[in-house]
């Protein structure tokens, strides 16, 4: 799968650790977050993970910041994401089942390493249900067309 990482500066370290996981993994790998520490703004990060995965330039998102929280926010702005934050793997997992969430975000001052490593792997593995699940996905995209006008 093509997946498209970014983080702002409190997520560098985490983000390199998650890169490793997932190339081991064969998967390709965009990184289209900050490389360095110094302080930036998550909103910037949030939307390229989103605007990636929206285009299909890449098949799922993963977006890290101190919360993931924020960063979570501003993918979620735009059209076609499913940003979802998860800090443990049964989230992770039920946010695709369940929520067909395209973007996974946590957040590097909240999990360490080895969680982080764990939600990441069970998210990939989990498949969307579909069925009754497909009909709530398909209400909550119905609020962004009316909320957001159709394409
Ligand atoms: C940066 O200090 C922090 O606010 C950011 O990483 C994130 O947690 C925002 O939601």
């Amino acid at each position: 799968m093509k997946i498209a990482i970014g983080n702002d500066h409190t997520a560098v370290e985490l983000k390199h650790i998650i890169v490793d996981l997932l190339e081991e993994k064969g998967h390709t790998v965009l990184n289209l977050g900050t490389d360095t520490e110094e302080s930036c703004d998550y909103p910037v990060y949030g939307e390229r993970v989103g605007r990636a995965v929206a285009s299909g330039q890449a098949d799922l998102g993963i977006a890290i910041c101190g919360t993931g929280l924020g960063i979570s926010l501003a993918a979620n702005k735009v059209r076609g994401v499913r940003a979802c934050v998860c800090s443990e793997p049964y989230t992770a997992v039920m946010s695709r089942r369940h929520n067909d969430a395209n973007v996974l975000c946590f957040g590097a001052r909240v999990v360490g390493s080895e969680m982080a490593k764990m939600i990441v792997e069970q998210w990939l593995d989990a498949e969307f249900e579909g069925g009754r699940h497909q009909r709530r996905v398909d209400l909550i995209m119905e609020i962004e067309r009316r909320e957001c006008g159709e394409e």
